[in-house]
């Protein structure tokens, strides 16, 4: 680790939200769980817990799905002008960055990221996701149609459709990124008119319940947005069952993404997911810039620690270009600081649990153990908190788990390839299908390229570009349906036909 130039102390409000004793948001109100229980969530630098969260439960999710269909049914959100409610999501934009230093202190303290990536990645795409949203809430529309019905003949109608809010939604999001990744699903759901019952990860609560007071100070009514912390297992699963809630999104695993469409098929409730991935990367030897195509091929890998659905874990390099890129990587890699994130040098911090470090390591020791070759990395970093070292593997082959499964840490498997036929089968070659770059001059290559990749998002010379205007989400086991862009608003609104005689 490199010596610290200076540790950013954290702001007081930050240190002061962090030391209270953390309710829950139902109907407006801040709330203690119903059973009197709370959890910790820990800090993931030290391992050290850092505040403890009101846990909720069965009985909490009831009360809070019981709020949000209240307030669906009888409250004044289904009053509102559309251009009231998008204000309303627009002022909720404008608090989050008033507040942008406060939020990325408490995601780092939280999540363990380098406060420096949450500054300008996760609050400010946070807000820029809410504006985003805003702006849809007026625009969303139905259609005229011509009918010509055949067995009525002479009669005209009038027919068009309503695009309705879906009803209640709940929404269970994870640890990555979690104040981005609770604008992504609060965003569409608000803009549409729905209501709400969030259930934040219980490894990174914090984000979602200040944002919960920031819901309440931009003139979002009581009970259009509650927020439930508590583990997966209970309040997830009682949340994804529930009989009176509408719609479920999730984030998350694969392995629970199928839990949650087996809770949600007791009333059909609609289900959208956005999953695993392992994303394929491909660097052909006649890209233009080497070194560009190096450095955005380890932040495929190593933003935000590897923890990233769409990380580009698999990286596939032509060969006669293979030892140079790997050896490039693999320079990057070695000039990452790692430490904790309130560290201004910073570059890489811990996963965000025991778990998940338990998890990475179990993968690399997986892969050495088969054959695999760690040219640098391999293991852990130091023996406090959860750090891993970025890691890049040689020597793999297709059947290793370490090249087949989701690691979600900062390792990344190199694969030469000679032939793009091959290659494009290679790429193909897993359950998963969220996202691929392809790094080359030949733009009509790269082109037929992303038109095979069997992949939701496909980067051509750069990686990791989000924006809210741009749909993300996977084929295949990597999900169903798409977060942002106009395509996300489907998944939050009910087509209604409306049909009359004239
Ligand atoms: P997870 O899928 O268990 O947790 C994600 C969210 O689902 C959390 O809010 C959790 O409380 C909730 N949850 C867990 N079990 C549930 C259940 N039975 N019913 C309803 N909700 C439930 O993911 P976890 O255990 O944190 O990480 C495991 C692996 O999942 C990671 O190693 C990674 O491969 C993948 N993952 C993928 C993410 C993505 O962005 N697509 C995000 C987080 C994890
Ligand atoms: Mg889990």
């Amino acid at each position: 680790m490199a010596t610290a130039l200076k540790f950013v102390t954290p702001e007081d409000s930050v240190t002061s939200f962090v030391s209270r004793k953390h309710k829950m948001l139902i109907n407006g109100k801040w709330v203690a769980a119903a059973s009197g229980k709370t959890f910790p969530t820990y800090n993931p630098a030290t391992g050290e817990v850092l505040a403890e969260v009101a846990e909720g439960d069965r009985e909490d999710i009831n009360r809070a799905v019981e709020a949000a269909r209240n307030a669906f049914e009888n409250g004044p959100w289904r009053k509102m002008t559309a251009s009231e409610r998008g204000r309303a999501i627009w002022k909720l934009a404008d608090l989050l960055e008033e507040n942008l230093e406060e939020f990325a202190e408490l995601e780092t303290f939280d999540n363990g990221k380098p406060l420096k990536v949450a500054r300008v990645a996760d609050v400010p795409l946070a807000a820029d996701l809410f504006r985003y949203m805003a702006g849809w809430a007026t625009k969303i529309e139905g259609n005229t149609i011509p009918i010509s019905v055949p067995y009525t003949p002479g009669q005209r109608y009038l027919a068009y459709t309503l695009r309705e809010p879906v009803g209640v939604v709940g929404q269970i999001i994870p640890w990555n990124f979690p104040l981005l990744m609770a604008a992504w699903k609060l965003g569409p759901a608000l803009a549409t008119g729905n209501t709400v019952v969030l259930k934040p990860a219980e490894q990174t609560p914090l984000t979602a319940l200040r944002l919960g007071e920031l819901i309440q100070e931009a003139g979002i009514p009581d009970g259009v947005v509650n927020i439930v912390p508590g583990y997966g297992e209970t309040a997830g699963a009682a949340l994804a069952a529930h009989p009176d809630v509408d719609k479920v999104a999730f984030t998350g695993s694969t392995e629970v993404g199928r839990l949650i469409v087996q809770a949600a098929a007791g009333n059909l409730k609609k289900v959208s997911l956005e999953l695993g991935g392992k994303s394929p990367n491909v660097v052909f030897s006649d890209v233009d810039d080497l070194d560009s195509a190096i450095s955005g091929s380890a932040s495929a890998i190593f933003f935000n620690h590897g923890q990233c659905c769409c990380a580009g874990s698999r990286l596939y390099v032509e060969e006669k270009v293979f030892d140079k890129v790997v050896d490039g990587v693999v320079q990057h890699a070695s000039k990452i600081n790692i430490g904790s994130g309130f560290e201004p040098e910073t570059d890489m911090g811990p996963l965000v649990s025991q778990e998940q470090l338990n998890r990475v390591c179990n993968y690399l020791e997986s892969g050495l153990s088969e054959g695999a070759k760690a040219v640098i990395g391999g293991s852990r970093h130091g023996e406090k908190g959860y750090f891993v070292k970025p890691t890049v593997l040689v020597n793999t082959n297709e059947n290793m788990k370490v090249v087949q499964e989701e690691i979600f840490g900062p390792v990344v498997t190199a694969i030469p390839f000679r032939d793009t036929n091959e290659l494009v089968k290679k790429a193909n070659n897993t359950s998963y299908g969220l996202a691929a770059g392809v790094w080359t001059r030949d733009i009509q290559k790269a082109n037929r390229i992303a038109s095979e990749l069997r992949a939701g998002t496909v980067w051509i010379n750069c990686y990791n570009i989000f924006d809210a205007a741009l749909p993300f989400g996977g084929y295949k086991q990597s999900g169903w349906g798409r977060e942002m862009g106009h395509e996300v608003l489907e998944q939050y609104t009910e087509v209604k036909a409306v049909c009359t005689p004239m």
